[in-house]
């Protein structure tokens, strides 16, 4: 309640009152299993945290928008009277702005507006900030507005801003689990078919921690389009020899062993990776829906390493932090999570070894870097909602 109080107070001193507000929110996330598969068409394994966006607005009468973001203080004002662009000054803007564009190429007719946002997910950090942004903007636009666009098609939306508007090629997974997250249970999408099943996260003693390392990643540049288009590659000469191939999601290791000789060693390396952290979701859901939490510790240490060694977006801080964290006493599994290059990790932990873990780890990290690591222990939140 008190969110929706200082968003009022903020978005009264920007735009004179805060008269007739609606506020959304919508979560960051931190995937647990299942990186760079979802634009595979593979499998990922995603839970909403408990660090969001909060967005509040409200209709104008005219073809006026504004949009406030109340951490950079800072205020864009464009007309919709013309073709709504990019803002490489104001680039925080441009998330919000490419989910209006996304709407109106979608048929949507959107009248001029005053939205006002903060949020506490850190950004370059690998939990989403900018899909929760992206899905905190829609979700509260639709209502605003009126329009009825339903939540599967709102994903995809808002992926096309990401994609066509910002310029980042990102997969699904975030603006999946931002909206249709639920309390109490990560979500195993198959991103092929979007098809969703939510799975209760029973880890009885043990928590997931969420440890940023400090190092920001930025993924709008060049690394992250390098890999899909390693996978790609991949992908033709698989199907050039096994014409069911439409995606890695299609092969398995020996159809990538019998193609080795024709692929350059990392296109061979990026497959490997995709094929077998799809065999690792899959092995995952199983071992969590038993009760195995052991065996889910082991996928996730193999996930970092094949996400280490064979697709290479890890960096040699996030490598210590997740060396320190499996080292520690009641750590069962650790991983770099999100996009990578820096970011953050995510840890099975028994809730009895979460303080030794921020005496130990942090100032270990501490002493090898000289980086700061910030500790966040969190449930599985619900995904977007309208708040008041
Ligand atoms: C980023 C992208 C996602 C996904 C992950 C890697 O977070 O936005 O679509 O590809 O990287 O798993």
């Amino acid at each position: 309640m008190d969110r929706i109080i200082s968003l009022k107070q903020a978005f009264s001193q920007v735009f004179g009152d805060g008269d007739g507000l609606t506020v959304a929110r919508a979560p960051g996330r931190v995937n647990l299993i299942g990186e760079h598969t979802d634009y595979n068409d593979g499998f990922v394994f995603p839970m909403a945290i408990n660090m969001d966006i909060v967005i509040g607005g409200r209709k104008r009468p005219d073809q006026l928008v504004r949009i406030h973001s109340i951490d950079y203080q800072r205020t864009v004002e464009f007309s919709l009277a013309q073709p709504i662009t990019n803002d490489d000054e104001e680039s925080w803007s441009n998330y919000p702005r490419g989910v209006l564009w996304a709407m109106q190429e979608a048929g949507v007719h959107l009248s001029g507006m005053e939205l006002a946002f903060f949020g506490t997910i850190p950004q370059g950090s690998g939990l989403s900030s900018s899909a929760a942004l992206e899905v905190a903007t829609a979700v509260l636009v639709q209502r605003l507005i009126g329009s009825t666009i339903p939540r599967p098609e709102l994903v995809l939306l808002c992926q096309k801003a990401e994609n066509d508007f910002v310029g980042m090629k990102c997969g699904i997974m975030d603006q999946f689990i931002s909206v249709l997250g639920q309390k109490d249970h990560a979500l195993f999408v198959d991103c092929r078919t979007l098809a969703y099943e939510r799975i209760p996260l029973e880890l009885g003693d043990y928590r997931i921690l969420v440890c940023h390392s400090g190092v920001k990643h930025s993924l709008v540049d060049s690394e992250y389009n390098r890999r899909r288009q390693e996978c790609e590659t991949g992908v033709a000469i698989l199907a050039a020899k096994y014409p069911a191939v439409k995606a890695l999601r299609d092969a398995d290791l020996a159809m990538l062993s019998a193609c080795q000789d024709r692929m350059d060693p990392v296109v061979y390396e990026r497959c490997h990776h995709v094929i077998t952290e799809n065999a690792r979701v899959l092995k995952s859901i199983k071992a969590l829906k038993a009760g195995d939490l052991v065996t889910f510790g082991q996928l996730l240490n193999q996930s970092h390493a094949s996400l280490r060694d064979d697709y290479e977006v890890s960096c040699p801080e996030v490598d210590l932090l997740v060396e320190l964290a499996q080292e520690s006493h009641g750590v069962l599994g650790a991983r770099i999570t999100g996009g990578g290059f820096g970011g953050c990790t995510v840890n099975l932990i028994h809730v009895d070894a979460v303080e030794a873990f921020k005496e130990r780890v942090v100032p270990a990290y501490r002493e090898k870097t000289g980086l700061e690591a910030q500790v966040y222990v969190s449930t599985a939140a619900n995904g977007a909602e309208i708040l008041n």
